[in-house]
């Protein structure tokens, strides 16, 4: 069997990308590198040989051919650039970059040196969304005209003071954070349509008077960085097919929410509502719908999956692109278009208005004219 050696950069999220590739027997994972202690401990768990603190050391051995980037956000496309101008593979953790002109650095650079770049949305495998999405897909909801997508936390801010919570280095708050997971499967479920208008607003009202933070997180919390990134965020977003869609994300607010996701949809002939509590691995679906002048109401039992089944899925894909040419879903493409919404979102809070969504597509076009 062909093998892909395999790096892995960040030993926080980056234990899920071990535990994916543990799963891959066309994986070796041959070093690991972070700045901790905690990633010799990782390394142990995991079997893998080297680890290393500086990453450019990590690039330049030739048995690696692909790395996953799970580092803080103001990192991802300068250390992208640099294992694709090492001849590596990415597979980049989510959001792709803290904004759309990097983003667009990033992916312009990985086609143009013919290596694949996958993101990590690894939600959208979850068997609650699978079930979900074959609904939709065989057409049980009739056509999808809205959806509701939220993530809300009551104290959930990732570390007062860490990088979370500093522009530069998150690229904003729970809205980049939390916002392009349930933005990414609403628009995933709902096929893709277009989006082209948005008009949102976004709030810190909790996080700068010291309060929200997600109590026995693992960072600690240092009050003398300043809260710069919103705590709340709420959009209206509109598609090229008529259809709408409603977000939310937070990371505090008083509410009963402890940690809660899901996305509800309205079609012409069902709907369905999944719902999330406290990262269950399974969560709640409920499909309505009409027949024979009844009111239908049927809830699928779904099993469970482990917490890192969804970075394994996507790991399998990228593993399928780099060794068969299988095209990689979801891509850095699919990245680039949520960063670009979720631009926009914020655009629209600043401006206090509605704003245009620019297509990546046309993106990539004007940047290569
Ligand atoms: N897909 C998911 O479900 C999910 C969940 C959590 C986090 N994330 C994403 O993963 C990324 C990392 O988040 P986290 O929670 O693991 O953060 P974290 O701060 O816990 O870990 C970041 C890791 O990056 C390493 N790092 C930082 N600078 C480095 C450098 N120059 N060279 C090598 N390593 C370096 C650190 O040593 C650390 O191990 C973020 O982009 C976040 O959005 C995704």
């Amino acid at each position: 069997m062909q093998t892909v050696g395999i790096g892995v950069i960040g030993c926080g999220i980056g234990k899920w990308h071990l535990e994916g590739y543990d799963t891959d027997p066309r994986a070796n994972v041959v070093a690991i590198s972070g700045l901790e202690d905690r990633c010799h401990d990782l390394a142990r768990e995991h079997d893998v040989p080297n680890v290393y603190t500086d990453y450019r050391e990590m690039l330049a051995r030739p048995d690696i051919q692909a790395v996953s980037i799970a580092v803080p956000n103001f990192l991802h496309v300068p250390i992208g650039l640099d294992a694709i101008a090492a001849g590596k593979h990415v597979l980049m953790e989510k959001p792709l970059a803290r904004n759309t002109e990097e983003g667009e650095v990033l992916v312009r650079a990985a086609e143009e040196a013919g290596l694949v770049l996958g993101i990590i949305f690894n939600r959208r495998s979850r068997a609650d969304m699978q079930a979900l999405k074959s609904a939709i897909d065989r057409g049980a909801l009739g056509e999808i005209y809205h959806a509701r997508a939220y993530w809300n936390r009551r104290a959930g801010i990732p570390g007062l003071g860490s990088w979370f919570t500093n522009k530069d280095g998150a690229g904003g708050g729970p809205l980049i954070d939390l916002g392009v997971h349930v933005l990414d499967m609403a628009l995933w479920l709902m096929d893709e349509p277009n989006v082209t208008r948005a008009s949102a607003a976004t709030y810190a009202k909790l996080g700068p008077q010291g309060i929200g933070n997600w109590s026995g997180n693992r960072f600690s919390v240092t009050t003398d960085m300043p809260y710069e990134v919103e705590d709340f965020a709420t959009a209206f977003l509109r598609t090229a097919r008529g259809s709408t869609l409603y977000l939310e994300a937070s990371w505090a607010e008083f509410s009963s929410r402890t940690d809660e996701f899901g996305v509800h949809i309205l079609g012409t002939k069902g709907g369905a509502e999944l719902d999330v509590k406290d990262y269950a691995t399974v969560g709640t679906l409920k499909l309505f719908s009409f027949e024979d002048g009844v009111q239908i109401d049927a809830v699928p039992r779904l099993p469970e999956k482990v917490a890192s089944a969804g970075h394994a899925e996507v790991i399998h894909a990228f593993l399928d692109s780099i060794l068969d040419g299988v095209p990689m879903v979801p891509d850095g493409r699919n990245g680039l278009e949520r960063t670009a919404l979720i631009d926009a979102i914020y655009r629209s809070a600043r401006e206090d208005r509605e704003v245009e969504v620019p297509s990546v597509m046309s993106l990539l076009e004007v940047g290569a004219a």
